[in-house]
């Protein structure tokens, strides 16, 4: 299926790695030209080169922490200068430390919010005025599963996602008459360093083994399995598609089936 985003520019936020590395590079597959970034300038360059490598294809990095107001501007005015404008956008972050209702202080609760939610407030602020221009946008918020079940011992996760869920809906209504979509993918678990460290804390934790978290882990899930990264850049890429013009507001859970919920 051609996905019709030849030449679009698309930006990917923390991408050096993991989720948003996968989704870069399938963009980059499908013609796109791709800007990443990353707080890490070593791991987002050889991310680029990497990237570039595979795919032939254009790809741009910056150092960029996206809860950086400053360096998140300086981004995007370079974006706009070297592309022009950006088609796609697709946010994403690091996830906040796991943790209960009585291990967190009202500070760890706005360090979440700054990672997750205004993080993507401030990067569609800025990004939206161009897709206007251009009267065609395509936004994807990387969120969890977490905002469809909450997951324990994730209170901070579970908290500032649902409120970029509360973002998201009202956004694209909002933005739906400029022909821009805004959606959200909710991973379940996913093969990441983010997850391989979670099984490697378990195995420390609880005098036992990562294949035991693993094992643990699959069992509740209906799949039997995690899932890869590339089911899950493929999910985002169908929705920053020409063909998925007509879906906005919604957001998707890429889980096989681990949110026991209808919705
Ligand atoms: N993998 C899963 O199963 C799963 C499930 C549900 C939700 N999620 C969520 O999805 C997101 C991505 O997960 P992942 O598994 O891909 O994580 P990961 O493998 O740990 O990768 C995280 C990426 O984000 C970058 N990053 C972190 N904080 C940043 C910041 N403030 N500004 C810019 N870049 C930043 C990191 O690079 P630098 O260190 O260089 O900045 C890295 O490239 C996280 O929020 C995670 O909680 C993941």
């Amino acid at each position: 299926m051609d996905l019709q985003i030849k030449d679009k520019i698309a930006l990917i936020t923390a991408a050096s790695k993991g989720l948003g590395k996968a989704v870069a590079l399938r963009l980059s597959q499908e013609g796109a030209k791709v800007i990443i970034c990353s707080r890490n300038k070593e791991s987002i360059s050889k991310t680029e080169q990497e990237i570039s490598q595979k795919t032939g294809g254009i790809v741009k990095s910056y150092f960029c922490d996206v809860t950086n107001e400053e360096q998140v501007a300086q981004m995007i005015d370079g974006i706009i200068k070297k592309f022009g404008k950006i088609d796609i956008l697709v946010t994403n972050a690091g996830g906040p430390p796991s943790g209960g209702f009585g291990d967190f202080e009202i500070d760890d609760y706005r360090k979440a919010f700054e990672l997750n939610l205004l993080s993507t407030i401030n990067l569609c602020k800025k990004v939206i005025p161009t897709m206007k221009k251009d009267a065609w946008g395509r936004i994807v918020m990387i969120t969890s599963i977490s905002v469809k079940q909450p997951i324990d011992n994730l209170i901070l996760s579970n908290t500032a996602r649902t409120g970029v869920i509360g973002f998201m809906k009202t956004l694209s209504n909002a933005v739906a008459v400029d022909n821009i979509t805004v959606n959200s993918i909710c991973p379940g678990y996913t093969k990441t360093d983010r997850v391989e460290n979670l099984a490697k804390n378990f195995a420390q934790k609880n005098n036992s083994t990562e294949t035991s978290f693993y094992e643990k882990l699959e069992s509740n899930i209906p799949m039997k399995r995690i899932g890869t990264t590339s089911e899950f850049a493929q999910t985002v890429a169908f929705l920053a598609s020409e063909g998925a013009g007509y879906i906005t507001g919604v957001s998707l859970k890429v889980d096989g089936g681990f949110s026991k919920g209808l919705f």
